[in-house]
């Protein structure tokens, strides 16, 4: 039997790989740390909190003590970090709660990983640490970090410091970096959810700036399924590109959720660009390719449609969220944008 310990399993991403592997592999078991922050729900993980084989704390992971506990009470295989601040608009506005959890709350881990020499540190972090691209090319595993925005920048200081673990000590790790996910259980706070929702409400999509920028867009199982490989079968103290090959404008993407909702291209406003934004991230994949046989499986037009329908059937957990906090959150990010 194999135990993880993963941090941010009720957000979004966290949420669909414990799920993923609860049901996938029997033999493994889940310890689950979640603060639970506006991001975290664990209505994302309904159905799985009584599995005998996974235990959900809530807490921090930069509480060493909490920490360490957990790794007391559990036999501890290897650590999946998922819990992050994840929100480049809300990292432009309230920075430091993104330097105490991406980069203070890694080295907690970290530390202990060290501590009980486990097996690997997996650190899941984003495409976003290179910085922009211009029309051509694609970010290798060899791109220079230039982080752009107080996200990512606090993502590339947790990849240094997990580097530096790995260089100073021999902590056997992986550092994946993904593109855009997007999927069942995304917050409404990013692009994809957030127009469906407003779609749905017939309110108008605020397309930053003039909506031409480029993401290489993942159905979220997809990176479940990579992280999974590197996990198992990833060469140690290397990092891995994760991309579904898959650029997008922004545009196309609004207008393909309206046209998939049979909604005007007229509920589309363009708004004041995010500051900084990065024009295009595209990823180069070709080493998990190669090295671990992983690919992509869900095309984007698959996965859109399956997005919408699920976002259609689960109206419940949208509108909880959306009657929330949010809309504070919505009033302060865009009104009179
Ligand atoms: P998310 O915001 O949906 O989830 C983050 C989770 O972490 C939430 O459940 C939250 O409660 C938890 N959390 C936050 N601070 C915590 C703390 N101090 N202690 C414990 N838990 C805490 O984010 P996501 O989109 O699921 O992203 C997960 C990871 O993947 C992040 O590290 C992010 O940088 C990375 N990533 C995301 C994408 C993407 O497109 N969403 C792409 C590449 C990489
Ligand atoms: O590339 C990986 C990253 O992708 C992850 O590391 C981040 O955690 C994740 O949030 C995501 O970052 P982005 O900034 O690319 O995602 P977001 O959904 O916020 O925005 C996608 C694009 O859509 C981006 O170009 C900004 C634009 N956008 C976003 C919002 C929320 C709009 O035009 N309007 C909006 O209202």
């Amino acid at each position: 039997m194999r135990t993880l310990f993963v941090t941010g399993g009720a957000g979004f991403i966290g949420s669909n790989f414990v799920r993923m592997v609860l049901d996938e592999h029997a033999d493994t078991t889940v310890v689950n740390l979640d603060s639970l922050t506006y991001a975290g729900n664990l209505e994302n993980l309904k159905g799985y909190t009584d599995n005998p084989r996974h235990t959900f704390v809530k807490g921090d992971i930069c509480d060493a003590r909490l920490v360490e506990q957990i790794v007391q009470r559990h036999n501890i295989d290897a650590i999946i970090n998922f819990a992050a601040e994840s929100h480049v608009d809300r990292s432009l506005v309230e920075p430091g709660v993104f330097i105490e959890t991406n980069v203070k709350g890694t080295l907690t881990l970290l530390k202990i990983a060290l501590e009980k020499k486990m097996e690997r540190f997996v650190q899941i972090s984003t495409d976003e640490v290179y910085g922009s691209l211009g029309p051509e090319g694609y970010f290798t595993e060899q791109t220079p970090l230039s982080p752009n925005s107080p996200y990512s920048a606090s993502k590339a200081a947790a990849d240094m410091l997990v580097q530096a673990y790995g260089h100073s000590w021999d902590l056997r790790y992986n550092i994946t970096r993904c593109s855009n996910n997007y999927g069942p259980y995304h917050f409404p706070e990013k692009m994809i959810p957030l127009m469906i929702n407003n779609a749905l409400n017939d309110k108008e999509l605020p397309v930053y700036g003039d909506g031409l920028q480029v993401r290489d867009w993942l159905y979220v199982q997809d990176h479940c399924t990579a992280i999974w490989k590197v996990l198992t079968e990833g060469r140690p103290n290397t990092v891995y590109n994760i991309g579904g090959n898959n650029e997008k404008t922004n545009l196309e993407v609004v207008r393909l959720i309206l046209e998939r909702l049979g909604k005007p291209d007229t509920l589309i406003r363009h708004v004041t660009d995010r500051p900084g934004h990065d024009r295009r991230y595209a990823i180069d994949s070709s080493k998990i390719m190669t090295e671990l046989g992983w690919k992509p499986s869900v095309s984007f037009e698959e996965g859109i449609a399956k997005t919408i329908d699920w976002y259609l059937s689960h109206s419940d957990w949208l509108g909880r969220i959306v009657s929330g906090q949010y809309q504070s959150y919505y009033e302060q990010m865009y009104a009179g944008r």
